[in-house]
């Protein structure tokens, strides 16, 4: 008797997870591409993480996981490999997990960010001042594939200004012009603006001004909500063109999914 496959099985790991838009997005891609596989959330309890990433790797149908918060830095510290993007952001956005059952960490946040400024929103961030607000994961994450843009500058402003010194002093490589500076202290005008805080998820409001904003300039939110969040809301009420981050989620699924399955999604 042919012994039967199991469905290969892919998992959103994270905390909480239930309003993750990943499973209905790889559900798609695997409905038009034509993949026999399963996409599930997975809610897992912080104390229980290393215990439940030894189970699933034991597992032999888990093929790989999607990371999102908290566990996108303990899972930097789990994997066995690492790609340069993740190395440097020291956290892991994807796990491809491959037939030595080994787990190969990605960081896909910062290459969706940009793909989809550059492809769906059709602006380049070469030469263009950035400024990133957040110092955490979140921007950590997106660093290394903005610089590698070439932009003219980026300068990263924190609540914690210490934070945003560190990110700073740790990116000794970069080829780009980094500056840091607290979240009420920013100087100077930029032409993308990225919300990398947790500040939309308290639904709270970030100290900003509008003479930071260049005219014509772009807000990014890397959180996602329903109805945009309290950054994307404050920058369309003072008219400049502001999005949410489902877009790089879109993305950054998609790359993952070409990992996963060796097929594009055009
Ligand atoms: P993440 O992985 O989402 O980045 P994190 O590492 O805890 O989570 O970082 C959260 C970021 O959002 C930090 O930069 C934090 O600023 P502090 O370093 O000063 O804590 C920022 N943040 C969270 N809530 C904020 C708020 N209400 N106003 C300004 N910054 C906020």
């Amino acid at each position: 008797m042919p012994i039967e496959q199991p469905i290969d099985q892919y998992y959103v790991i994270g905390n909480p997870v239930k309003h993750s838009l990943s499973p209905q997005i790889h559900k798609d891609f695997a409905a038009k591409t034509g993949q026999i596989m399963h996409y599930e959330a997975l809610e897992i309890c912080p104390d229980n993480l290393e215990q439940t990433l030894n189970v699933l790797r034991l597992d032999q149908a888990v093929k790989g996981l999607s990371v999102t918060l908290p566990f996108k830095e303990e899972l930097y510290r789990y994997c066995d490999k690492l790609d340069d993007l993740a190395q440097e952001a020291q956290a892991v956005s994807n796990v491809i997990i491959n037939s030595k059952r080994e787990f190969i960490g990605l960081n896909l946040d910062g290459l969706g960010l940009v793909n989809d400024i550059k492809n769906n929103l059709n602006i380049s961030l070469k030469n263009k001042r950035v400024l990133i607000l957040g110092a955490g994961g979140a921007a950590k994450g997106i660093l290394g594939a903005i610089v590698r843009e070439n932009p003219e500058s980026i300068t990263i402003a924190n609540r914690t200004k210490e934070k945003a010194y560190n990110l700073v002093a740790r990116s000794t490589n970069s080829v780009v012009k980094l500056n840091a500076c607290a979240l009420n202290e920013i100087a100077g005008v930029f032409d993308i603006v990225i919300n990398a805080t947790s500040a939309s998820v308290a639904k709270e409001n970030l100290p900003l001004k509008l003479n930071n904003f260049a005219s014509g300039a772009l807000a990014y939110d890397l959180m996602y909500a329903p109805n945009g969040t309290v950054f994307t809301t404050w920058c369309q009420s003072h008219n400049i063109q502001a999005i949410d981050g489902k877009g790089m989620l879109l993305e950054l699924s998609k790359i993952a999914f070409q990992h996963w399955r060796g097929v594009e999604i055009k």
